[in-house]
């Protein structure tokens, strides 16, 4: 029987490393570095020592609002900064392979963004060149750290679920990929850039599945080229499934908007929203229930959950990088542990276009 502290302890918060000075150099000062990187280090006391852009008015904006002491005209004079130890990359997936050879060419671990690569192969030689370099490469797939996601973590790893059987996440509400110029041309959306955290979760909580149906679809006139709405089946060699429900064209209004997930085992059920999701773009905290046989049968546990995905999740991603820098070792959301994310997104691709379940190990580069 779990203690009551177990209980009201679900250790769902970000950790941060004991070296709190580790230097941070951040390429690409666009939306997501505005809008969660640069918030959530400010929360957690990162050292953010340098930024660039190619648009070096953006970056110098966010030096002045954030107070980054160095704004340089390149990524190569921005690696060569002695008092950086971590590139933090935030530039479109294509740009992120060259980024990462000139960091790890002068010995700085990195965080890449997610997708990790536009393509598996370029995936691959990124983790060839931080393993080369023998640095440390980390993936920013983030939501692993969003409160209710990390919560789930704990209380499936305390067994408190039992024998993992479904997982699912079901979205349906509006936005508009056609903000972000890079986003709007590209054949591959949905699942490249939005479902990919909920296939990293499952990943996360379940483990890496065997196959993948996934179907994608797009809304009648709308402007992007790439599917906006997706449904993927996915398959374990057991009894596990997960099934991600995806629709970003909900024109109903917010109030019809929702983003749940569920997670179910043998002994226990967690049930949840996904704020970030929820009164856009602010977001609102995620909720989180869940019952367990092996605390009371017929008990749901509802505890308030603080913290977001956007911004609070990013100082998960970076925090367990600087953890793992000091202690020596990969960290969990290593850029070789996401290769395997990123066969589920192309195993998703490659099904809806053979329209056929695919196997994880055809996706090989
Ligand atoms: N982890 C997440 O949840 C999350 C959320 C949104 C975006 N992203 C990722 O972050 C990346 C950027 O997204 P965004 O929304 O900030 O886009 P954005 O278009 O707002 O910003 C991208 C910035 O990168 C700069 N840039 C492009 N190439 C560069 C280069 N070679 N050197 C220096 N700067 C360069 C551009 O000038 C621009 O300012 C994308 O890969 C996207 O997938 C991740």
């Amino acid at each position: 029987m779990p203690r009551v502290h177990e209980i009201l302890d679900l250790e769902y918060k970000p950790k941060l490393p004991k070296d709190m000075s580790m230097g941070i150099g951040i390429v690409g000062a666009g939306e997501i570095v505005r809008e969660a990187h640069l918030p959530a280090y400010k929360i957690a006391g990162f050292n953010v020592v340098s930024i660039t852009d190619l648009d070096t008015t953006r970056a110098q904006a966010l030096s002045v609002q954030y107070g980054i002491p160095r704004v340089y005209e390149t990524v190569e004079e921005l690696v060569a900064d002695p008092d950086i130890q971590i590139v933090d990359i935030a530039v479109p997936a294509e740009v992120q392979p060259s980024i990462v050879e000139l960091a790890t060419n002068h010995g700085k671990h990195v965080l890449c963004q997610k997708p990790l690569a536009d393509t598996f192969s370029n995936a691959q030689s990124i983790v060839s060149m931080c393993e080369q370099a023998g640095v440390r490469g980390a993936v920013n797939c983030q939501m692993r750290w969003a409160p209710g996601i990390q919560a789930s973590h704990t209380i499936i790893k305390r067994g408190w679920l039992g024998d993992l059987i479904q997982a699912s996440f079901q979205v349906n509400v509006l936005q508009r990929f056609e903000r972000w110029s890079f986003l709007r041309d590209i054949p591959t959306l949905e699942v490249m850039y939005h479902s990919i955290h909920y296939l990293d979760s499952i990943r996360y909580l379940f483990g890496t599945p065997s196959y993948i149906f996934a179907d994608g679809s797009k809304y009648p006139g709308q402007v992007c080229a790439g599917e906006t709405r997706t449904l993927i089946h996915i398959a374990y060699e057991d009894e596990r499934r997960a099934l991600i429900y995806d629709n970003h064209n909900n024109w109903c209004g917010q109030d019809d908007w929702y983003a749940a997930f569920r997670f179910e085992g043998t002994r226990g059920v967690i049930k949840g929203t996904n704020g970030a999701l929820y009164n856009y773009p602010t977001g609102r905290e995620d909720t989180m229930s869940f019952i367990s046989r092996e605390i009371d049968e017929d008990y749901w546990f509802t505890p308030r959950l603080t913290g977001r995905w956007f911004p609070h999740a990013f100082i998960g991603t970076m925090g367990e990088l600087m953890i793992a820098i000091e202690e020596d070792r990969e960290p969990v959301n290593s850029v070789r542990d996401g290769l395997e994310t990123l066969q589920m997104v192309f195993a998703a691709y490659k099904s809806m276009d053979e329209r056929r379940a695919v196997w994880l190990h055809e996706i090989t580069g």
